[in-house]
């Protein structure tokens, strides 16, 4: 897609990474100029090279930590920022259990100092990934925004407590504009085939486990579960397509900019403060509509046995979506079955990822 005009500069911190790469299409396809700062640990500068291909243009890329001050002050002094979508952060629920304080160094500590050098540079808007696991076991469903927060596992206390941190600083000084997106279960790939989720080892999650399993590198999938109060007793989750995850981000800032850029006196200029806004679907699928979903649009046969249910996994888990849309004018519009069909088409063309096979 051609762009003729130049919107605001962008931090992408974790561009690199899973959903960061699918954002920075999006974010170029909107206009908005990019810088990606990432320090690799769960990604590949093969994603960057990528990403860069699929939009014709070479994305500024440093590679480097947000623990690292000095290096985050050199990128804020040589660009002029409107704001920074924050991505980095470490996500594996089991390892986060093995390895506290490596989460909380990271996604905590990482997340302060980020927050730091962008006070000194009065950057003041943010978009932060944050993720529906702050909402525990929910007590309602369809799960809103409004909703109580409780984590069991350090990976979940660690997007929980960088939201209070976000909400105490939005206390002590109202200039800050932090939009904290709760994901549900982000799924599928870019419809290129060029770009998509690219686990190290074996996955935790489940459609990657799918897929991996489709293309043979795995035997069969275990399903943690059939005796759950759900359609089919396997557990229900709210799956979004990543393109359209990313599409939530444009909108996002997109708000961040009307609120806060305009000059129209009569636009409502007043900072957003804290902003938690649900990105899912609305809709549940189990994980057994999702096996057979995926079997339907790809053709590929998935052997499964079902196990006893994972420690920590809730029965379901699904959004309302009603915030995004009155507020950022964003819906998912992709299917089921588009996840499922972008999802093949990505590990079928890459079935080592990004590494060589
Ligand atoms: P990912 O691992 O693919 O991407 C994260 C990126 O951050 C990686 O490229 C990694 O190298 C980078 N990174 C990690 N620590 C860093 C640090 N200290 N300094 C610089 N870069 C660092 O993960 P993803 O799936 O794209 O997730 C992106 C964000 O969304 C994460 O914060 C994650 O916790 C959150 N999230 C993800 C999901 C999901 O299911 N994928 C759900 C909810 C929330
Ligand atoms: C998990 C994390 C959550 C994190 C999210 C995105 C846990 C308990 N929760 O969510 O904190 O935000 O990933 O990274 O790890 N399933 C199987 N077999 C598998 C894998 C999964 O049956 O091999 C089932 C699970 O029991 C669950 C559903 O599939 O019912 C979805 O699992 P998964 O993809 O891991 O996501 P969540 O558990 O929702």
């Amino acid at each position: 897609m051609s762009v003729n005009f130049m919107r605001n500069k962008i931090l992408v911190t974790g561009g690199a990474g899973y959903i960061g790469s699918h954002t920075c299409i999006a974010l170029h396809e909107a206009g908005y100029d990019m810088v990606v700062y990432d320090n690799l640990s769960n990604s590949s500068r093969e994603a960057i090279n990528r990403v860069s291909t699929l939009i014709g243009q070479n994305i500024e890329f440093v590679e480097g930590d947000i623990r690292d001050i000095e290096a985050l002050r050199q990128v804020f002094s040589s660009h002029q920022f409107f704001g920074v979508i924050h991505f980095a952060g470490l996500k594996a629920v089991g390892e986060s259990v093995a390895k506290p304080l490596l989460y909380y160094n990271n996604n905590v500590i990482g997340t302060i100092d980020l927050l730091e050098v962008m006070a000194e540079y009065d950057v003041k808007n943010l978009v932060f990934s944050s993720s529906a696991t702050v909402y525990g076991d929910p007590e309602n469903l369809p799960i809103d925004e409004n909703s109580p927060r409780s984590c069991t596992n350090p990976y979940g206390q660690s997007k929980l407590t960088v939201e209070h941190i976000l909400e105490d600083l939005v206390t002590s000084d109202s200039s800050w504009n932090l939009i904290p997106l709760r994901y549900f279960n982000p799924v599928g790939a870019h419809s290129s085939g060029q770009i998509g989720e690219d686990p190290n080892d074996i996955p935790n999650n489940l459609m990657p486990y799918i897929s991996q399993v489709a293309v043979g590198k795995l035997e069969k999938l275990s399903i943690f579960g059939n005796d759950y109060p759900t359609i089919d007793g396997t557990g229900v989750r709210d799956f979004i397509h990543v393109t359209d995850l990313a599409q939530g981000h444009v909108s996002a800032l997109n708000y961040l900019e009307r609120r806060t850029s305009s000059t129209n006196p009569s636009d409502m200029k007043k900072s957003v403060g804290f902003l938690p806004i649900n990105l899912g679907t609305g809709k549940g699928t189990s994980v057994l509509e999702l096996v057979n979903a995926f079997t339907e649009v790809t053709g590929r046969d998935i052997p499964y046995q079902f196990t006893d249910r994972r420690a920590g996994d809730i029965a379901s888990c699904y959004a309302s979506a009603d915030k995004a849309k009155v507020l950022l004018g964003w819906q998912a519009k992709l299917s089921v079955n588009d996840m499922c069909k972008d999802t093949w088409y990505w590990q079928s063309m890459n079935p080592s990822g990004y590494k060589v096979s």
